[in-house]
């Protein structure tokens, strides 16, 4: 790896030391005397935040302009790895001008609750297609030669005491809800660097926990880059050294303590140089694309492409008569402030200055669309001003169709905190009530970062456009949509439910006294409410579009060389006269199940654009991981012998076709003691000859036979057979170790 560095054994132990901790908030700590350069890395995860002003300054908004893509709320929709992966090369090229060497995102926590703060942040409430979508990211900033962070590793899934609050997660949901994208993430696109999190897993602080950072995320995924922690995450640096932690930021000025700790032996040498030597080849693979001098990226092709971007993220929820696309030629009234002043993005560290700002009014005003607005409403958290209700109805009474612009502003959600709840401000929805009134004809665009509540207001609307946060080119990617010039593709990434209490997690939500019990499991999302049939506003992974389409020809074949695994086939035909895309969803659905699993989940999708009237036929792999559970058991995956069916659709609820297929599982079996029951003993291969020797013996008269009687029968299913005693007396107990012996002789 270092040609051209000395590599971590060359350096002194106070060397070694300073390169584990940056030299400010927004620099590596370099070695110029060893030709170790300290490089940039800077935020993310959604567009490039370079600070501005001091190096040291945490003032978010003072940044170079770099393109705002849509954040990862919007650009999940888009079900479509390829486009992701196109935004992720162009966040490279930016990084490249910038001279910055590592981008800090993408986020890929689980959406376990919609109140959570950052959530526009984040993917999805579903780790299959967090992983799939936000790997595009990672492939695509890296091909550029600058390194990514994927964070914020694990289970940040609240802003409420995220510094401080011990996550208590399952083995199990951990492996299967909040692991997999950054699992799925670092075996495919092998990230350079991971972020940990603030926040304790059952009570320990990520940056200090070596199970996470060094067991499962190098023993197990083989992650080969560096770890750093989250703005103020490190709090103890020995242990977090220890634990696997490279990076310490931004730095506390403690890198004597760790010669120390060297010195004294609570550091291992062989540790600290290994750590060290992470950050010399991180330096080294990012060192091509930072000696490119005078580099300039294309502004208005990256433009161009977050307006792509933004078309896809957006979703039709509904469109009642076709009211959508409009006709160029209708009257409309534009009514909302959002029209005028986008929320494009949230706020926090993600923060963005863009290049570039299109509104809906200005790309309406462009393409000399037939527009009056009327603003209806003001961003602030202050009363309704009753003017711009009249105005707004003034306006919107004698328009074709109304347009109406409402969402959630930049105080109602940003990093830092959680949101208390799904509405929409009142005073909104007071002009929504107003302008329906006068005017039947409306469109609603929503923006907001996570999703809002849709009663009581939906009725008023024909159509709505739940347009998230767009990025720069937000307002042109409307405007295309808006009349038809774009074909809405996007697909909800999360469900949208109708009251908050529907959640699962919200019984434990958002924790107190410093834990909070993920008490849900791996019943996140539409796990749960597809499972115990819970009402939704909409579901995961649904979306109109201006075509329709239709899926037939659904073939599932078991692969006959490799187990456990499954080729899904579907014909999809665009069955209207307009071009337009597809999300085709595969969810498997076991039949049944030794522990309590979610009635489907989403284990495939491909995205297919189609001309009017073309089909085509997509294809779709499932591994032996899209049938397996995490095993607390075998502390493994496993995947149980059975039928299991495989659905294929357009959402969670729109299935089209399914089809069964019998696998024959992984033919895992645990060790039989005298706690495993009778049960267990007779479906396990060797128990089950033990059980037929056992048999013979009492036939030969050696031991008692169990008596054969469906009483018996019932009890001892379900018991251990140390409590052959118990049912038949001492000569029961006979049994017990006739069978323990035999078992132990054929298992040497
Ligand atoms: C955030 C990270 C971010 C870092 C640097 C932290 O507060 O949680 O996502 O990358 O600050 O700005």
């Amino acid at each position: 790896m270092s040609e051209q560095y000395p590599s971590a054994q060359d350096l002194t132990l106070e060397e070694q030391a300073s390169l584990t901790s940056g030299q400010d908030a927004w620099h590596l700590q370099g070695i110029p005397e060893k030709g170790i350069p300290g490089y940039m890395i800077t935020d993310g995860p959604h567009g490039l935040r370079k600070a501005l002003a001091s190096t040291t300054a945490t003032n978010l908004n003072d940044s170079v302009p770099a393109t705002c893509f849509p954040p990862a709320a919007g650009m999940s929709s888009t079900w479509n790895p390829q486009l992701i992966h196109q935004v992720g090369v162009a966040m490279g090229e930016e990084c490249i001008q910038e001279q910055v060497a590592v981008i800090l995102g993408p986020g890929v926590n689980i959406k376990r609750n919609p109140l959570g703060g950052r959530s526009f942040e984040y993917w999805s409430e579903d780790p299959y297609l967090a992983g799939h979508e936000a790997v595009g990211i990672v492939s695509g900033v890296q091909s550029q030669g600058i390194g990514t962070s994927l964070k914020h590793f694990a289970a940040n899934n609240q802003e409420t005491d995220r510094l401080r609050i011990s996550a208590r997660i399952s083995q199990r949901a951990l492996r299967e809800i909040y692991f997999p994208a950054f699992e799925h993430i670092v075996k495919t696109a092998q990230p350079w660097t991971i972020m940990c999190s603030y926040n304790q897993i059952n009570d320990v602080h990520s940056a200090q926990n070596r199970w996470l950072l060094t067991d499962v995320l190098r023993g197990e995924w083989g992650f080969k880059g560096i770890v750093m922690s989250d703005w103020g995450a490190d709090h103890d640096r020995v242990a977090s050294l220890n634990a696997g932690l490279n990076l310490e930021m931004p730095p506390s000025g403690t890198d004597d303590q760790i010669v120390y700790a060297a010195q004294d032996g609570r550091i291992d040498r062989k540790q600290l140089a290994a750590m060290a030597q992470g950050m010399i080849d991180l330096v080294n693979q990012t060192r091509q694309a930072m000696s490119q001098e005078g580099y300039r990226f294309g502004v208005n092709a990256h433009h161009q492409l977050a307006r792509q971007a933004a078309a896809e993220s957006v979703v039709l929820l509904k469109n009642d008569n076709n009211i959508l696309p409009l006709a160029p030629t209708a009257n409309v009234a534009i009514i909302g402030e959002f029209a005028r002043t986008p929320r494009y993005q949230g706020g926090g560290s993600s923060h963005i200055t863009p290049t570039r700002m299109t509104s809906l009014l200005d790309a309406l005003q462009e393409r000399g669309a037939h527009a009056q607005f009327a603003p209806g409403f003001t961003l602030e958290d202050e009363p309704q001003d009753a003017a711009l209700t009249q105005e707004a109805v003034a306006t919107a009474q004698h328009a074709d169709v109304v347009v109406m612009c409402i969402g959630l502003p930049e105080y109602a959600e940003s990093e830092g905190f959680d949101r208390t709840t799904l509405d929409i401000p009142a005073k909104q929805l007071a002009v929504l009530e107003a302008v329906a009134k006068v005017n039947s004809n409306i469109v609603v665009i929503l923006s907001n970062g996570s999703v809002v509540s849709m009663e009581p207001w939906q009725q008023h609307a024909k159509a709505v456009l739940e347009a998230w946060l767009l990025g720069q080119a937000g307002g042109a990617a409307l405007a295309d949509l808006l009349y038809g010039d774009a074909n809405p593709s996007g697909k909800l990434a999360q469900t949208i439910i109708n009251d908050i209490n529907d959640d699962p997690s919200m019984l434990n939500w958002p924790g107190e006294e410093g834990h909070v019990d993920y008490g849900e499991g791996v019943f996140v999302g539409y796990r749960y409410y597809d499972t115990f049939k819970r009402q939704v506003a909409y579901p995961f992974g649904y979306g109109l579009s201006y075509s329709t389409f239709a899926i037939d020809q659904v073939q599932v074949v078991a692969d006959a060389h490799q187990p456990n695994t499954v080729q899904v086939s579907a014909r999809v035909t665009n069955t209207s006269n307009r071009a337009g895309a597809e999300v085709v969803q595969v969810y498997v659905a076991p039949e049944q199940s030794a522990v309590a699993r979610p009635v489907h989940e989403l284990k495939g999708f491909a995205k297919v654009y189609l001309e009017a009237g073309a089909s085509t036929t997509v294809t779709i792999e499932l591994d032996s991981r899209a049938f397996a559970y995490w095993s607390e058991r075998f502390n493994d995956w496993h995947v149980e012998e059975g039928t299991y069916t495989v659905e294929v659709g357009t959402s969670s609820r729109d299935i089209a076709a399914c089809q069964t297929v019998a696998l024959e599982g992984d033919h895992k079996t645990l060790p039989l003691t005298e706690w495993s029951t009778y049960d267990e003993w007779k479906q396990d291969i060797l128990g089950a000859q033990a059980m037929q020797a056992a048999d013979e013996a009492a036939e030969r008269g050696e031991i008692i036979a169990i008596p054969d009687n469906d009483m018996t029968a019932l009890f001892l299913h379900a018991m251990p057979i140390n409590s052959m005693t118990t049912l038949l007396g001492p000569e029961g107990g006979k049994i017990t170790q006739f069978l323990l012996d035999w078992y132990a002789a054929h298992t040497k």
